[in-house]
């Protein structure tokens, strides 16, 4: 079928230049929404799956339903109250820089002109004052008084967490500021003049184990004008935190422990410390996974470094305290401990005091691959957004969108080996900056936007590289295949899962994996689970056949046919190979041996 047709291609080495794909304005635009006047500060907020994106400006809260011929907007009117300050024109007003959903309840915060105001949401459009309906911080620890200051906000089990930009005399602050658990603060010491770039839940197996880490910079204002006054930091707690005792740390987090991030090559003077923003993907409920950070140099220079997460727990869960030589009694401080009423002993009480004065660990966290990403772009970025794309070779790829300062939008792939842009979008008829973005990667769409206008675009925007087989292979995109009944460049089908090639044996069967040869000037190559080392197969009529040959481990795993020609490698066909992996349809089982296996195969690969 067409499914099983799609082919995987993005495994090829571009031994030649590569071209990038560059979008501009076609005759079918995306859907976009332009504003009456210009908003120089927009917060989003977007709930996956829908296709409604709401949209924070000047005084205003935009609605925006977008189908793909328009958008459909509703304007929720937020003035501020008469209260104006005087002394900074440009930010006086109600610039809206929080829109979060709190279990079913929209909470929406504002400038309101320096004295900042929350509101509630109610059926896109009633609102209701925030203020009296429960457990709900000072609308000042939630939004800041001018937007310039930037602040985070991110949503949890029904709790909202919010961390404000140190500014003027504030000292900055990392928050929960809302829901039902004990609402808990930051201690100042913790933090120096922080600049928050993002925030991400980090999930674990045990609910109770779960984190959220912050990620800001922090500025030592007392630093020589020739030293660095910058320090890109991860800030971690638990979300099961409820705060510590009487005597210590009571309105704040026990669970607070912070760590420098490097972003650089190795220790030379080319590093980055201002860490501007950042994203996280992790698998569903495993610790595991990747982190981008947008970072800047003094020269304003930016570039994008990418962290395992692994390492970094590793880091919070093994390094030394920085000023602390004690051994640990119990528990490790910051370790999430599920709540229950014998806690709070001694030990608890001792590890309270390590957290209060010692919270930063020694260890440096480091981006993989020691350097930032090699993007051979000079481009300044404004804000990234990323998407995990399990591929048709059953493997999962990054991929970043980085907005930039001309407005534009680059579309990267980064493996394990290479960071590549993809493709390339000059969305905008004005050039501004890209503002702001929101990824859906369950509807497949991206969200753009400047101070102009916001657009809706397609993460799987294959149909645009062509109508040949070679060029939609030499896009690499992860989000399109080669369709060989229909010949297009297609959107890898959401439900596309390689077990469809999928080849189940009992353990001393003969196993033969066939591979179509299309092209008699090719060489044709196997390669088991990524292996540098190829296996060479035997020609046998339109196929080119793997066996088990002596020296050959045609054990349990994913097998590629790779093909070379002109200089690109292409795969071909893969196949993952399963030992008594389960039950086999009947008429399978019941003859099995090499002839049909390859029958099988055949048969999925019209
Ligand atoms: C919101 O809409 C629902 C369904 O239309 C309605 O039942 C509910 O009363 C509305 N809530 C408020 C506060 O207006
Ligand atoms: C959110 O929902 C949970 C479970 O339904 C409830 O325990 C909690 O109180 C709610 N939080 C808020 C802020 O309404
Ligand atoms: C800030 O820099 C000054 C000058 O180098 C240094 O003495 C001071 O310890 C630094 N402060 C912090 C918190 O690192
Ligand atoms: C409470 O925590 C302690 C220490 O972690 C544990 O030994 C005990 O079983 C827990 N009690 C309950 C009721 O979960
Ligand atoms: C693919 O199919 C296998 C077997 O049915 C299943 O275990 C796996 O979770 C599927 N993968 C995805 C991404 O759906
Ligand atoms: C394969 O092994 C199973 C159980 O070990 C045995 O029953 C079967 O006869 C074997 N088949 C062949 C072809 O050797």
């Amino acid at each position: 079928g067409a499914i099983g047709a799609v082919m995987t291609l993005f495994t090829v080495t571009h031994l030649e230049l590569t071209p990038v794909i560059r979008f501009g304005l076609t005759p079918t635009e995306p859907p976009r929404f332009h504003f009456v006047k210009p908003e120089n500060y927009i917060s989003m907020y977007h709930q996956e799956g829908t296709n409604t994106l709401y949209v924070g400006g000047q005084a205003v809260v935009f609605v925006l339903t977008f189908t793909d011929r328009g958008v459909r907007d509703l304007q929720v009117c937020l003035a501020s109250s008469p209260a104006v300050d005087a002394s900074s024109p440009l930010e006086c007003d109600n610039f809206i820089t929080v829109i979060q959903k709190v279990n079913d309840t929209f909470v929406v915060c504002g400038t309101n002109a320096g004295s900042p105001k929350c509101w509630l949401l109610v059926n896109d459009t009633v609102l209701t004052d925030a203020q009296g309906s429960g457990q709900i911080a000072s609308a000042s620890d939630i939004s800041p008084p001018y937007p310039s200051q930037r602040s985070i906000s991110l949503s949890a089990d029904g709790s909202l967490y919010s961390a404000l930009s140190s500014v003027g005399g504030h000292a900055g602050s990392i928050r929960r500021t809302f829901g039902s658990q004990k609402l808990l603060k930051t201690e100042n010491v913790w933090l120096l003049n922080p600049q928050f770039a993002g925030a991400a839940v980090i999930p674990a197996s045990q609910k109770y184990k779960e984190e959220i880490y912050f990620f800001f910079s922090e500025i030592n204002k007392t630093a020589r004008v020739d030293e660095e006054p910058y320090r890109a930091r991860i800030g971690r707690i638990c979300t099961v935190d409820e705060g510590g005792i009487k005597a210590l740390l009571p309105e704040s987090w026990t669970t607070f422990m912070k760590a420098r991030v490097m972003c650089g090559a190795g220790s030379t003077q080319q590093q980055y410390n201002n860490i501007k923003q950042a994203v996280v993907l992790t698998a569903q409920d495993k610790r595991a996974g990747v982190m981008y950070g947008l970072f800047a140099n003094a020269w304003g220079r930016t570039v994008i470094c990418a962290y395992s997460i692994e390492d970094i727990d590793q880091a919070f869960s093994t390094s030394k305290l920085k000023g602390y030589s004690s051994p640990f009694i119990g528990s490790r401080p910051g370790t999430c401990v599920r709540k229950n009423s014998t806690a709070g002993g001694h030990n608890d009480i001792k590890n309270l005091g390590v957290i209060r004065y010692h919270p930063e660990i020694e260890d440096v966290i480091r981006p993989v691959g020691v350097a930032p990403l090699d993007l051979l772009s000079d481009d300044h970025i404004t804000h990234t957004v990323a998407d995990i794309v399990l591929a048709v070779n059953d493997e999962h790829y990054s991929v970043l969108y980085l907005g930039t300062e001309q407005g534009k939008v680059l579309k990267v792939l980064h493996t394990s080996e290479e960071a590549f842009i993809i493709s390339q979008y000059s969305l905008f008829n004005n050039e501004g900056p890209v503002l702001n973005m929101a990824i859906d990667p369950q509807k497949g769409h991206l969200y753009v936007g400047t101070a102009m206008e916001v657009q809706r675009l397609p993460l799987a925007d294959c149909s645009r590289y062509g109508d040949t087989c070679r060029e939609c292979i030499l896009s690499r995109d992860p989000y399109c295949g080669w369709d060989r009944a229909r010949r297009r460049c297609i959107a890898i089908p959401p439900g596309y899962n390689i077990s469809t090639g999928e080849v189940v044996v009992q353990s001393n069967t003969s196993v033969f994996l066939p591979c179509p040869v299309r092209s008699f000037h090719a060489t044709y190559r196997w390669e088991k689970d990524n292996c540098k080392r190829d296996y060479p197969c035997v020609f046998s009529g339109d196929s080119c056949v793997l066996g088990p040959v002596v020296d050959t481990p045609l054990k349990e795993g994913v097998f590629r046919c790779m093909a070379t020609e002109d200089g690109f490698r292409v795969e071909v066909i893969s196949y993952r190979l399963v030992y008594n992996g389960g039950p086999l349809a009947a008429s399978l089982a019941s003859t099995l041996g090499p002839s049909l296996l390859l029958a099988a195969a055949a048969l999925w690969l019209l």
